[in-house]
């Protein structure tokens, strides 16, 4: 899956695709106004300067002059104004074709995402996703620039911001406003699954979050630090042995002692029931636990990403 830099030219969505060609139009027209004046400005200095016998010519006042540098960026500014205000019409329209909304809380310095417990999304590479934000402290942006559009999250007030991308892959954001010391550490992805995926990442997510608030495994990680396993295992925060392998990501690595792959449910459960059995040879012992430990053991480690 592609990991795109946040670039705001390179639109991966409706949103952002409005965005665009009035970010052009608006950065064609500061590159003109930078070489009018600064070309005249440059100009006026060189043609009217002071040199040896000639004195530096004095004006005051140019009617026609003053008339359209009052005129001209007023009329600038007011058809950026509606041509911006054209846009926000359709990027305020988070409602339209919006089949999920996920509820969004900025603090001092992260965001949380609150997904619904029933999801009809299906198909996402069409589908559109409301974000519902708000903020626990002082003001945040939430800001992915591939996506286009960039909203607020006030303390007090909910605000909404739609996402909707057409193509798949992986998109980089960060909050928008200074927020304090932590501000740069607040970064976001947004990461678009085919169609095909996301029923799969949809469930192993749920499945995650189950596992890692059940009670199975509040208990297999009293039980890792209480039984031998500390001894042997590092597990950061919790364990500092240094016998056996660290232990903190074994539910995303590929194998179990290089034997036994997938790091899956049944797999934990062969070794940890009889390592010796399954590698001989292994520095490992066979530590002779009932079912019951070895299954909160295991619930506890495949929270161990
Ligand atoms: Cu939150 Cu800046």
């Amino acid at each position: 899956m592609p990991v795109l830099p946040p670039w705001v030219s390179d639109p991966a969505g409706p949103a952002a695709r409005e965005i665009v060609p009035l970010y052009w139009i608006m950065f064609a027209a500061a590159v003109i106004v930078l070489a009018i004046v600064d070309g005249g400005l440059i100009w006026a200095g060189m043609r009217y300067r002071e040199r040896p016998g000639v004195p530096a010519k004095q004006f005051h006042g140019h009617n026609l002059l003053e008339l359209l540098w009052t005129v001209i960026p007023t009329i600038m500014v007011v058809s950026f104004s509606i041509l911006s205000f054209q846009r926000l019409l359709v990027l305020n329209d988070v409602d339209t074709g919006a089949d999920m909304t996920i509820k969004v809380v900025g603090r001092q310095w992260s965001f949380s995402f609150e997904y619904p417990k029933e999801y009809k999304g299906v198909s996402f590479l069409t589908s559109k996703v409301k974000l519902e934000m708000t903020s626990q402290d002082v003001i945040h942006s939430f800001w992915i620039p591939n996506l286009g559009g960039k909203k607020d999250l006030v303390p007090g007030r909910t605000t909404f911001l739609a996402l909707q991308a057409d193509r798949v892959g992986e998109f980089k954001g960060q909050c928008f406003e200074f927020c304090g010391d932590g501000h740069a550490d607040m970064l976001l992805r947004v990461v678009v699954h085919p169609t095909s995926e996301y029923a799969t990442w949809a469930k192993t997510a749920i499945e995650d979050y189950n596992r890692r608030n059940s009670e199975e495994t509040k208990a297999g990680r009293e039980l890792f630090k209480t039984l031998a396993c500390a001894g042997c295992h590092t597990i950061t925060g919790l364990t500092g042995g240094k016998v056996g392998p660290p232990l903190t990501n074994i539910a995303s690595k590929k194998d179990i002692a290089g034997v036994l792959s997938p790091v899956n449910e049944e797999n934990l459960r062969k070794w940890i029931s009889n390592p010796p059995g399954v590698k001989p040879g292994t520095q490992m012992p066979n530590l002779n636990l009932d079912q019951d430990t070895i299954s909160k053991i295991v619930q506890f480690l495949l929270t161990q990403k």
